[in-house]
């Protein structure tokens, strides 16, 4: 799990304000009942006391203590009965002033039984889809939906799906740079978006962004406020767990998108955060259109993975 802090922070408040909605909800039904049933405020009152009642009984001393505590407890249930009754004769629910929490697991804290509860990861992980920017491609693109019937070299695609599938399963082992190449329309945006569904689903913080939009966020970048505490956009690119980068090459290519690409891939080289891109470009297009600091990079360093089909493109040439 490696969440972002902003993330994080996102759901603890949505969490929090949970809680401190139940809790007004359970003060305003009470104010209701007070005025609507005088009786129940003063059995509340006298339960209120029940701790107050125990610490007394200690100090009187030993003798016939459990006695008088089970008294107590009797006193207190018999009290708890007749609020329920009271409630239920007005056409109440008997519970109608409990605290009611979204999650009855967690009590709205998120954690159960010392583990994160199910209801807070599933917040965090929608979370991370919004900010991952695949929130749209995940409804139609994903493992369960990517077939091999399209494909006429279905043996090299099955070895491709496979390898995409153990790259989820291991990623925390693997961290291979991957270069998906092949062209328009083979899957290479549709198996992107796989990997990352999958990978937020198991905690993963996984951007995902076409790289003519990286660049467009890096140039923005440089006219913001240098002294605003909020983080640049593009940090995102650089921090994430995965990044991954679609359509390499699609971008009108000069100084500044290969100074960025330079720093993106050198920055996550060096700690060790994976990046899978796509390209449509054939290796040579890819020479002729970048500098020799980014092909050698590109191909030293990265795993590349070809989509095969019927690109009309290359049946042209
Ligand atoms: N193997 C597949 N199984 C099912 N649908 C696919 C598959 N590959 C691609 N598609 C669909 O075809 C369309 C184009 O695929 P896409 O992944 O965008 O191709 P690319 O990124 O290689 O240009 C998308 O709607 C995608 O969901
Ligand atoms: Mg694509
Ligand atoms: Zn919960």
């Amino acid at each position: 799990m490696s969440f972002s802090k902003k993330i994080i922070n996102i759901v603890n408040e949505e969490f929090e304000a949970k809680r401190d909605r139940s809790e007004a909800v359970r003060d305003e039904r009470l104010i209701e009942i007070y005025s609507k049933i005088p009786e129940i405020r003063a059995i509340d009152k006298e339960l209120s006391l029940t701790g107050v009642n125990i610490m007394a009984c200690a100090i009187e001393g030993k003798d016939g203590l459990s006695e008088r505590i089970e008294a107590l407890k009797q006193r207190n249930l018999t009290l708890q009965e007749k609020r329920a009754d009271l409630l239920t004769s007005k056409g109440y629910s008997a519970d109608y002033t409990d605290l009611h929490y979204a999650c009855p697991l967690c009590q709205d804290w998120g954690v159960n039984g010392g583990k994160m509860c199910q209801c807070y990861k599933s917040r965090l992980i929608e979370e991370q889809f919004k900010v991952s920017g695949i929130s749209n491609l995940i409804k139609t693109q994903s493992f369960e939906t990517f077939s091999l019937d399209m494909y006429e070299r279905r043996d090299d695609m099955k070895e491709l799906l496979g390898y995409a599938l153990n790259y989820v399963d291991d990623f925390a082992k693997i961290k291979d740079n991957v270069l998906f190449v092949g062209g328009t329309g083979l899957g290479k945006t549709h198996m992107s978006t796989a990997i990352a569904k999958a990978l937020i689903e198991n905690g993963y913080n996984v951007v995902y962004e076409t790289a003519q939009n990286i660049f467009f966020d890096f140039d923005s970048d440089r006219f913001r406020d240098r002294f605003s505490d909020e983080e640049p956009i593009s940090q995102k690119y650089l921090d994430c767990d995965l990044l991954i980068i679609d359509d390499l090459g699609a971008e009108a290519v000069n100084s500044f998108t290969v100074a960025c690409l330079y720093n993106i891939i050198n920055t996550r080289l060096n700690k060790n955060l994976p990046i899978i891109a796509s390209t449509n470009l054939s290796s040579k297009e890819i020479r002729s259109k970048y500098h020799d600091r980014i092909t050698s990079r590109l191909f030293g360093e990265f795993t590349i993975k070809m989509f095969l089909g019927n690109d009309l493109r290359k049946i042209k040439k």
